[in-house]
């Protein structure tokens, strides 16, 4: 009953504000927002293109032990994504991590230290995989 009153008393609103030109555009404005619920697609993003770069840059070895959606030697970056949110804190902590190597938080295995990537790249790379986030 509320919804039914919302149409009527929003269609009398936009009939008010005159024309049948101005209801039509309105619905046509008020249609996305029933899609809004759906991840918003990150593969147009700039952070997240450049970050798939250096992750996929063969010398920096991050696809010879991760892989998106299935554990590897590492962990899957979905999951890594799953259980950090993307901040700040999050990514300079993260970065170090793959600069420096390290274990403990997926299992026994370790990463080891990657001695090519810079700092900047591993910032970069980290955003990108938790841009990988869908829970
Ligand atoms: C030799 C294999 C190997 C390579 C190469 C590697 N990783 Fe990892 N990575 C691991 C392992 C193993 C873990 C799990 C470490 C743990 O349990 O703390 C891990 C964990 C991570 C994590 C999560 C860390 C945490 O504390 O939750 C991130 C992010 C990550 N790797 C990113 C990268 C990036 C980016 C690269 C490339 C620059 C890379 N890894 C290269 C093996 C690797």
């Amino acid at each position: 009953m509320k919804k039914i009153l919302f149409v009527f008393t929003s269609a009398a609103f936009f009939a008010a504000c005159g024309g049948g030109d101005k209801k039509e555009s309105a619905e046509n404005k008020t249609e996305p927002a029933k899609t809004e619920t759906a991840a918003p697609d990150k593969s147009q993003d700039p952070d997240y293109q450049k970050g798939l770069a250096i992750v996929a840059e063969p010398k920096n070895l991050c696809l010879t032990c991760h892989k998106i959606d299935e554990k590897l030697v590492g962990p899957a970056y979905r999951d890594v994504a799953n259980k950090y949110e993307l901040n700040d804190e999050n990514v300079n902590k993260l970065a170090e991590k793959v600069v420096k190597g390290g274990s403990g938080v997926w299992g026994e295995v370790a990463m080891p230290a990657n001695t090519v990537i810079s700092p900047e790249d591993a910032k970069a790379a980290v955003r990108y995989v938790l841009m990988l986030r869908n829970k």
